[in-house]
């Protein structure tokens, strides 16, 4: 099977620091990657090598099969463009309505006529159930919608690969579990590959076919979900022996709310 994204022997340092040591990942045509690890485990720093933003030290990372650090600078260009990434603060100009933001990139890259992108950014934005805020500046719209808006300019330029950094930090628990709804649907409607950042169970257990698990820089386990919950290594297993007692309801823990109504 061909590989949308394989990063191969991945070795990034700062300095003296080692932030990963020999990493692989793979990941093909309409499969949900997630990658989890600690706070400072690396994860971010994978996914700004996996979009150019930093020449690793030692490694490659191939995009579409083409060696992203060998390329030169227009057909990096070109090959980013096939790639969409949603950062954790969704980065939407203020001062542009979510169609212009949206329109923007079409605008900018693709040389598509204002008018023309304005309809496009409305298809996007009708996507992940924005149809009737197009005219509405970042400002105006709560956290999710800000986030779903984010997704919607991720998708101006049709990505074959999308990208999230913690898609779900900062959101309450329904909002959250409607992101993880649209990711689905949107690896259903345009069969896309999708790697995803998060640490919370439940966006792990709604969305993830494959994970890989990375501490203090190397990859500690990858497979399928239901093998890798199951391996015999106690970092793996105080990660996912984190459920429901811990787990909460905006700042309260589940345990908490259950003793409230007597269960
Ligand atoms: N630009 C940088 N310069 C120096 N150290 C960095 C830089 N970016 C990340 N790091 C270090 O790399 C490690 C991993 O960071 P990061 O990838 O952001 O972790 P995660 O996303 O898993 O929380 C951290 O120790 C961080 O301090
Ligand atoms: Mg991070």
């Amino acid at each position: 099977m061909s590989e949308l994204i394989k990063v191969e022997k991945l070795v990034v340092r700062y300095g003296e620091h080692t932030v990963l040591d020999r990493v692989d990942v793979s990941l093909v045509r309409g499969e949900i990657l997630v990658i989890l690890g600690g706070s400072g485990s690396g994860k971010s720093t994978l996914l700004r090598h996996m979009v150019g933003l930093r020449a690793p030290e030692e490694g490659r990372v191939l995009l579409f099969g083409r060696d992203l650090y060998a390329l030169e600078e227009e057909e990096r260009e070109d090959t980013l463009k096939r790639i969409g990434m949603l950062f954790q603060s969704a980065a939407l100009f203020n001062s542009l309505t979510l169609e212009e933001n949206i329109a923007l990139p079409l605008i900018e890259h693709r040389g598509v006529a204002p008018e023309v992108a304005a309809v496009i950014a409305r298809m996007k934005l009708a996507m992940v159930g924005l149809e009737n805020s197009a005219r509405l500046l970042p400002a105006e719209i709560s956290g999710g919608m800000k986030k779903r808006a984010g997704l919607a300019r991720a998708l101006a330029l049709d990505p074959e690969v999308l990208l999230f950094d913690e898609p779900s930090a900062g959101l309450d628990p329904v909002t959250a579990r409607a992101l993880d709804d649209l990711i689905l649907d949107l690896r259903a409607r345009l069969g896309v590959g999708i790697v995803v950042v998060t640490h919370e169970l439940g966006s792990i257990n709604a969305i993830a076919d494959h994970v890989i698990m990375v501490d203090h820089g190397k990859v500690i386990a990858e497979g399928p979900l239901a093998d890798v919950r199951a391996m015999d290594n106690p970092v793996v297993h105080a990660f996912f022996a984190r459920e429901a007692p811990h787990e909460t309801v905006g700042e309260r823990p589940i345990a908490d709310l259950l003793r409230e109504v007597g269960k």
